[in-house]
């Protein structure tokens, strides 16, 4: 199986990738136990079927230290020259504290160290607490480490546009944010995606099927007790359609995406991520996978294949409209980790 070529985006003048991305805090451990050999083994199937692009961090457990056995058995299979067709996206997620130089020196060595590269591809910072402004600190350090060769771009993740706005206007330059984005949280689509657009940003979307809760699985199902939800992300989701309008209501949604993906020949899944690609400013969506336990390279790869029409756009919208306002419920995008 191959991708098509929509599957790809410049990301960045020295960087493509693959527009579903493939997350990985599915091996954290909080969503069921990791094979650390299957896991790098099923990354050669997702990498080999066009799913080169993957999202990371530095407390997703082995996250990264499997992008650094990826890297080492891809050089064996394939030969070095081919490690540059891999694009593996990690993060920074500090706790509160000083932001000197040699912190954040410290942690991108860390990641550095752990992926086995020399530079990191993106890395993505996130900040908990906007009432301690040092997240200019470590950004600016951040951004000198850029200049070092050390990250190749640098990004955020869960800023909301305030704060974006802040850090764009002491001139810190940076390529994407990622946030969450699907039919139930429709924020970024508020102040954030025409923020973005103006200012040459990209948004990589999380969450675009729910945890997997936007699939047939849970279509005509009663609403499932929190002992179901045997992943932290099912979880997550399911806290965001109870805050979004309810379980009646996404049943609703669930109707209607089923009859728009019948129409094309896809899944549902493919309906709920198509439609937040086709978004203003979205680069990608990131679709988590439980690597050796789940596998969906073929379901996934269907949505690059479907074009949403104005008839679908319509029937999903008129369901949209009975739900909440997560902007006005939660907050601007991140605010859900504040
Ligand atoms: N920046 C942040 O704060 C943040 C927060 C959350 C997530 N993320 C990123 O986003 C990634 C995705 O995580 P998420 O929590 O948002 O999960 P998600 O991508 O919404 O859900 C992943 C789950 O959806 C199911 N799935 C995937 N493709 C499917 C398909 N075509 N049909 C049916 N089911 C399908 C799978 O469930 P089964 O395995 O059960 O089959 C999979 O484990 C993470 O790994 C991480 O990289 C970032």
């Amino acid at each position: 199986m191959t991708l098509p070529a929509s599957s790809r985006l410049q990301f960045a003048s020295d960087l493509e990738i693959c527009r579903i991305l493939k997350g990985m805090w599915q091996v954290s451990g909080a969503h069921g136990r990791i094979d650390q050999g299957r896991a790098v083994d099923e990354m050669f199937l997702y990498h080999d079927a066009g799913f080169t692009s993957w999202d990371l961090a530095d407390h997703y457990g082995p996250a990264e230290d499997l992008i650094g056995e990826f890297r080492r058995r891809f050089a064996m299979r394939y030969g070095e020259e081919r490690l540059g067709e891999i694009q593996a996206f990690t993060k920074w997620v500090p706790y509160p504290g000083p932001m000197t130089r040699s912190i954040v020196e410290q942690a991108v060595g860390v990641s550095l160290s752990r992926m086995g590269i020399e530079c990191l591809y993106l890395l993505q910072f996130h900040w908990w607490d906007y009432s301690d402004p040092r997240y200019l600190d470590a950004l600016k350090h951040l951004a000198d480490l850029r200049e070092a060769g050390k990250i190749r771009h640098l990004a955020l993740t869960n800023f909301d546009t305030d704060h974006l706005r802040t850090i764009i206007e002491h001139g810190i330059r940076v390529v994407s944010n990622q946030v969450q984005h699907s039919l139930v949280d429709r924020r970024p689509m508020a102040r954030m995606a025409a923020f973005c657009h103006q200012h040459g940003i990209w948004l990589l979307a999380y969450g675009a099927v729910l945890g997997g809760l936007l699939s047939e699985k849970y279509l005509e199902q009663p609403e499932p007790p929190r002992t179901e939800l045997i992943t932290a992300s099912l979880q997550k989701y399911k806290r965001m359609i109870d805050a979004w309008g309810g379980w009646g209501l996404f049943q609703e949604l669930l109707r209607v995406l089923k009859r728009v993906a019948d129409k094309h020949q896809v899944g549902i899944a493919n309906v709920g991520a198509r439609h937040i690609l086709d978004q203003p400013a979205v680069a990608g969506v990131i679709v988590g996978a439980r690597l050796g336990i789940a596998e969906h390279i073929a379901d996934n790869a269907r949505t690059f294949d479907l074009a949403l029409d104005s008839a679908d756009h319509a029937a999903i919208e008129a369901v949209l409209l009975k739900s909440r306002d997560l902007l006005q419920v939660i907050g601007d995008c991140g605010a859900e980790y504040r």
